[in-house]
């Protein structure tokens, strides 16, 4: 390679490690700009941090009617609890959640369920889930957030 005399199979692994990073920048390139993948999926809204509890609709995190049987819950996520602390929907529910942090970054995981969200500050991560079960479900934080992180969870009750 580049006219260096190097022994052949070192040239070999050179050659291996070169087109081998050009095949992983083709799929990235390929993904992040043909199949438009971006790891902010799901995150495009943003929120001041330092202005989510005084910014709509975080400045009233509750359970809003948004159809038959659709809710929306907006949600704040913070260091070491979830505003509303009880979110309450009938069962069959549709609940599209709309969560932010105002300070670091948490998760929102209800085990039994496929509701698994991260929590950025700065950002609003929507998420929605069909609760056909009655039952209270744990909902707790997912991601390390500090010295309250196990113990920062909340309930959602499905009626
Ligand atoms: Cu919030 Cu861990």
């Amino acid at each position: 390679m580049l006219g260096i005399d190097l022994p052949r199979y070192e040239k070999i692994w050179l050659w291996f490690g070169v087109i081998t990073l050009i095949i992983f920048l083709l799929v990235t390139g390929i993904m992040a700009f043909a199949m438009n993948l971006h790891p902010a999926a799901g995150h495009e809204r943003t929120v001041a941090p330092e202005q989510v509890l005084s910014t709509a609709p975080f400045d009233k995190p509750g359970v809003y009617p948004v159809g038959d049987k659709e809710y929306q819950v907006v949600m704040v996520a913070q260091a070491f609890n979830f505003l509303p602390a009880a979110p309450t929907v009938p069962a069959g529910s549709t609940v599209h959640f709309r969560v932010t942090s105002p300070d670091v970054i948490h998760g929102v995981a209800i085990p039994g369920t496929n509701v698994n969200m991260m929590v950025l500050p700065g950002h609003v991560t929507e998420f929605t889930y069909t609760f056909k079960k009655p039952g209270e479900y744990l909902l707790l934080c997912n991601e390390y957030c500090g010295i309250g992180h196990q113990v920062m969870m909340a309930k959602m009750v499905v009626q």
